[in-house]
């Protein structure tokens, strides 16, 4: 493995970069990395949020439970349709862009916010840097494939968190000194939050006592959005709790196709708001399965050791169910139930994924310096000044 911290480097003037977040799962990612470029005289960070996420219980408890800076630049962009709601971000951030002038722009994950961001900066010619890069479920049907393939195609320094995102951006043809595997931002957050975590009062809250319990989430659009699909997993779910109480907190999205069609939840399905931070963290360590349909909880379910079956027929995280606790259960009755009876008699303990170790920021912040203080790796030379 070629390693990111012996690369030639030369002095690298003050650099300016714009972070983007816009959705809950971005801000566990960009706390670590930003508290580290705060403190790096090399860098000056500028922390965009687009607000494709707005709610307090998607965004703001966040930024409370990680400690997030305010943001430099608030979008305001809201909800809508993926078009709508990728042009209004596009069209927000260009004057940010060309205002900030940055030496490079770093983008997070998979979500529209990420795509939106990285398009703007590509044709303003400012470098963007990708950070969970080369994920891959091979399923164009799902929005996050059409913003991950997008976003890699016009990054500059690509850092994937496992092996197969390498695997998958050299397949498409992307240079292999563009690309570092740095590890996992978010088990930084996980393990620099866990402690914190541990205080919670949640379990109280809930009156939840020592007995076992199963944490759900569900959101996709692929499960929650067809009333067929909703039904599958919902059974499946109900026949699940009569032998573990499920603990079910609700995104927005999915409590309004819950209403919407008439779904029938039984008791031993406790449905609460989403929850902050900190407070999912203390459930999900405290729980003894996960059932998600989630990106992230999948990484965080393996670091953590809990065993975890994903309601989705693929995953773009392979390394969750080769080294992980992660089993797929797939979206039908029939496989989440085959997919619990296996996990009852053979629960898989799980090794932690190389670099998964806390220190993943360091080799993002490193990764960054060398690209920058490496002419060969650069794209040709560029003006965010031509254009103002
Ligand atoms: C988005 C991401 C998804 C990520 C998820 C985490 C995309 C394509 N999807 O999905 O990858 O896993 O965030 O939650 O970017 N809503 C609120 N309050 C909010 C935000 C949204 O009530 O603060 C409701 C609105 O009705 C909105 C719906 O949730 O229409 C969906 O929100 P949206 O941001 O479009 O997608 P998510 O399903 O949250």
């Amino acid at each position: 493995m070629r390693t990111i911290l012996s690369r030639a480097k030369t002095p690298m003037n003050k650099h300016k970069i714009v972070l983007v977040a816009g959705a809950r799962p971005n801000f566990m990612k960009l706390a670590p990395l930003l508290r580290l470029l705060h403190a790096d005289a090399e860098f000056t960070p500028v922390f965009v949020h687009t607000g494709q996420h707005y709610d307090d219980r998607l965004s703001g408890c966040f930024f409370r439970d990680l400690a997030l800076p305010n943001p430099d630049h608030h979008l305001g962009v809201g909800s809508g349709s993926h078009a709508q709601q990728t042009a209004e971000i596009m069209k927000r951030f260009e004057p940010v862009v060309l205002d900030e002038k940055p030496d490079s722009v770093l983008v997070v994950g998979d979500v529209n916010s990420t795509m939106a961001a990285a398009i703007v900066s590509s044709k303003l010619e400012v470098p963007v840097i990708h950070v969970e890069a080369g994920l891959r479920s091979c399923d164009r049907s799902m929005p996050e494939e059409i913003n991950r393939v997008i976003t890699d195609a016009i990054s500059d320094l690509l850092l994937v968190t496992e092996e197969s995102g390498r695997h998958n951006l050299l397949k498409e043809g992307i240079a292999d000194a563009r690309i570092h595997l740095v590890g996992n931002l978010m088990i930084d957050s996980l393990r620099q939050s866990l402690s914190a975590a541990q205080t919670s009062d949640i379990l109280e809250r809930l009156s939840i006592g020592g007995d076992a319990f199963g944490l759900v989430t569900l959101h996709r659009p692929s499960n929650v959005d067809s009333s067929a699909h909703l039904d599958e997993v919902v059974a499946a779910l109900s026949d699940i709790s009569r032998s573990l109480p499920l603990l079910f907190p609700v995104h927005p999205r999915t409590r309004g196709q819950l209403s919407s069609m008439h779904v029938q939840i039984p008791d031993s399905i406790r449905l609460i708001d989403p929850l902050g931070y900190l407070d999912f963290l203390c459930l999900m360590s405290n729980s003894s399965l996960v059932l998600t349909d989630s990106g992230g909880i999948q990484e965080e379910t393996t670091a953590l050791g809990i065993p975890c079956i994903t309601l989705r027929e693929n995953t773009e995280r392979p390394v969750t169910i080769q080294q992980g606790t992660n089993i797929l259960g797939g979206t039908r009755r029939e496989t989440i139930l085959a997919a619990w009876r296996e996990t009852v008699e053979r629960p898989k303990s799980g090794t932690i994924p190389p670099f998964w170790d806390g220190s993943a920021a360091s080799r993002c912040v490193a990764a960054i310096r060398a690209h920058f203080t490496d002419a060969s790796t650069q794209s040709p030379s560029f003006s965010v000044a031509a254009y103002a």
